[in-house]
């Protein structure tokens, strides 16, 4: 089997849903940003903080690249690894692309917490309000979570129910 990628805006549930769904397939999972913090040794907003976004993105491009290589795999991706076009193209050659959404109410209950997301917490200093900044940031990315092939909006649905939406797709191919 190819493996299957989650992409989606931060808290559309990539990763409460992406274990469920590798267990539901019976393969194995992978959560991009908890690899990258398991080999630095440090938290996501703390490698934005002492090394920038440049650096989290190559960071990020070179996590893309080791498992796009490997089979059976469901990944789970960070809300903005598909904004680098090379990262997309390697995940599409090697995997489903699955996007899922959810709507902006349910990604401001679920992105609440701030300094757990710098880019989101940035754009809301900048804006000075938060829900304009997940819509702003929304709006910027849609044309690249259009991409993928297939859309589950997990607004109303746990994680087990994603899972066998997402399990009845896969199993078509
Ligand atoms: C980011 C989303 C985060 C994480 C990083 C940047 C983004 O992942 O990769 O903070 O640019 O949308 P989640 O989508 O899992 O929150």
């Amino acid at each position: 089997m190819k493996n299957v990628v989650l992409i989606g805006f931060m808290g559309t549930g990539k990763s409460s849903c992406g274990k469920t769904v590798a267990q539901h397939l019976g393969c194995r999972f992978v959560d991009l940003d908890k690899e990258i913090e398991n080999k630095y040794g440090m938290t996501i907003p703390a490698m934005f903080q002492k090394y920038g976004e440049a650096w989290f993105r190559d960071r990020e491009k070179e996590m893309v690249q080791y498992w796009s290589g490997q089979k059976n795999v469901v990944i789970s991706t960070g809300g903005g690894t598909i904004k680098n076009p090379e990262n997309t193209a390697l995940l599409k050659a090697t995997g489903k692309i699955v996007c899922l959404t959810a709507d902006v109410d349910v990604i401001m209950e679920r992105t609440g917490r701030q300094g757990r997301r710098p880019v989101l917490d940035a754009r809301a200093v900048e804006l000075g309000d938060r829900r304009a900044a997940v819509e702003a940031l929304l709006a910027e990315r849609q044309p690249m979570y259009a991409q993928a092939d297939y859309q589950v909006d997990t607004s109303e649905l746990s994680p087990l129910q994603v899972a066998a939406v997402i399990g009845d797709y896969i199993r078509k191919f």
